[in-house]
């Protein structure tokens, strides 16, 4: 089904009462005092009436007192703020309320910031679209570029070829509460919560008290995405350090975990982190991709009892001689490893190495590239522009070593795998998987015995977030020092005599 045009460029998910109820219960309680309430994406003013029916229910219990004295719903689509407006002529005439068509990336912050009374809640669910998508239906609905740069922390953001819309609009925001008594609470991505924190953490923003409360946005709207209300709250006094608990839900009572932020890099469990951090000192070997050739029709056989399958359907003859066994991500997060039953045409022995010799030492296997070459030549990617033709990458030594300890970055459980040789060959992995390679079993067999200790698995645990799309990273794997984890586990001569000093 296709998503409305409104739904894509708006990211016009309306919020169930019910919900913006729970949420704005939430926020005032946290924040306290409150005089001003701006939801700037108001939509149909589901957030409005949330806040009307909850000061309502204070005020019949206490009579004499109104806490919210002012309510502002900003919003771009004229037809809802017409909406809006029709509903609230019947509603409670103690709050002013004004709702306005208004654009969020025209707001003139400088007259508003004389006429509010503070402290001011932002509250609300700001669109959610990134600005990619929104390029495709080259939608006007975009900071200016100009105004854009203008603002603390928004040079990481434009620097950026992707974000969401909602991260711009809490970062504007975050710069309106910072040093102030103010506060916000939105529905977000937990992946824009996140990138919000970070940026607050980055510039030093006066703000504390933050929190993230996960939704289930599927119940509520219908979408499979990882989303959260993110609070927090400006602060005058200096922050010693930038802390941010996470809880399961709106009403969990204790928090899952607190996210943290140590060499401007997020930590998903600062708790544990801290008590790790050693190991986040680097890798003393060098993580490396699998081999990237962007052509596996044409580059990877299935072995069958009629012979080489490639991807176009054929049974094609080729000598063994540019022929390793292979494994994908598939098989190597399998909970048993099973004996390799693909084949990966390896072209080159290190990037950039000449292919025309091919030609000399495997006639028939020149002759198979030469016939599927229009698959080579297609290749997209700069790379290959001016690579050798039929050129391959994330090749080198490493490939051919005959142990690897390699891990899947497509899957989300953090799952090492040993790999020894087949059939005399090196095993060669895909370009979705990440490895080490050794010349001897006792150092493959170490090194693993070290990534899976419970040691390696909570500190990657500390680091990862795994709603993110990718867990593993190579960046990630490179920060591992694996000799901190082998003196953790008292395994550090063993370390040392099999790696650094000459014993072999
Ligand atoms: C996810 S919906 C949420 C609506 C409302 N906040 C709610 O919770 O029900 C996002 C709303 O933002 C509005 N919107 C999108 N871009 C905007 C902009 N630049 N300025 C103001 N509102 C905008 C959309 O029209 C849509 O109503």
């Amino acid at each position: 089904m296709n998503k409305s045009r409104d739904i894509v460029e708006f990211g016009d998910f309306q919020t169930p009462l019910n919900l913006a109820k729970q949420v704005a219960l939430i926020a005032i309680n946290s924040l306290g005092n409150i005089r001003t309430i701006i939801e700037p994406t108001c939509g149909l003013g589901t957030f409005i009436e949330a806040l009307i029916e909850i000061e309502t229910e204070f005020s019949r219990k206490n009579p004499t007192e109104t806490s919210i004295k002012n309510i502002i719903g900003w919003e771009i689509n004229p037809k809802y703020v017409e909406i809006v407006k029709n509903n609230l002529s019947v509603n409670n005439k103690k709050i002013l309320i004004s709702v306005e068509e208004q654009d969020f990336f025209q707001v003139n912050w400088s007259e508003i910031n004389h006429q509010l009374q503070e402290p001011v809640l932002f509250i609300g669910n700001p669109p959610w679209v990134t600005n990619s998508e929104l390029g495709k239906l080259l939608s006007k609905n975009l900071p200016e570029k100009s105004n854009f740069q203008k603002f603390t922390g928004f040079a990481a953001i434009t620097g950026k070829s992707n974000f969401d819309i909602s991260e711009w609009i809490l970062t504007k925001i975050c710069e309106q509460i910072s040093h102030t008594n103010s506060a916000m609470a939105f529905l977000v991505k937990t992946s824009v919560a996140r990138k919000v924190y970070q940026n607050i953490c980055q510039n030093n923003l006066l703000i504390s008290s933050m929190f993230i409360r996960k939704i289930n946005a599927k119940k509520h709207f219908g979408v499979n995405v990882d989303a959260c209300l993110f609070f927090a709250k400006g602060t005058t006094s200096i922050i010693n350090e930038y802390l941010c608990p996470v809880y399961n839900s709106l009403k969990a009572s204790k928090p899952c975990t607190t996210i943290g932020i140590s060499k401007g890099k997020l930590i998903s469990d600062i708790k544990v982190y801290k008590k790790l951090s050693d190991i986040d000192s680097g890798c003393e070997f060098k993580w490396r991709s699998g081999v990237k050739h962007d052509a596996s029709k044409v580059m990877e056989f299935q072995v069958t009892t009629e012979g080489l399958l490639n991807g176009l359907g054929e049974i094609v003859e080729l000598p063994d001689d540019y022929l390793y066994p292979m494994y994908k991500s598939s098989d190597i997060s399998q909970q048993e490893l099973q004996s390799p039953t693909r084949k990966m045409l390896i072209t080159q022995e290190n990037i950039g190495d000449d292919t025309q010799n091919i030609i000399k030492w495997s006639e028939k296997t020149w002759e198979y590239l030469i016939l599927n070459s229009k698959y080579f030549d297609a290749r997209k990617s700069s790379i290959y522009k001016y690579a050798p033709r039929f050129s391959i990458f994330g090749v080198g030594d490493y490939t051919f070593k005959p142990w690897k300890i390699a891990i899947s970055s497509l899957y989300k459980n953090i799952k090492f795998t040993k790999i020894g040789l087949f059939q005399n060959k090196p095993i060669v992995l895909d370009d979705t998987c990440y490895m080490l390679g050794f010349d001897l079993e006792k150092e493959a067999d170490l090194i693993f015995q070290i990534l899976t200790s419970d040691i390696a698995s909570n500190f990657i645990n500390s680091l990862v977030f795994k709603d993110n799309k990718r867990t593993i990273t190579v960046s990630l794997l490179n920060r591992i020092s694996l000799r901190s984890i082998a003196l953790r586990l008292g395994l550090d001569t063993d370390f040392e005599r099999c790696f650094f000093v000459d014993s072999k």
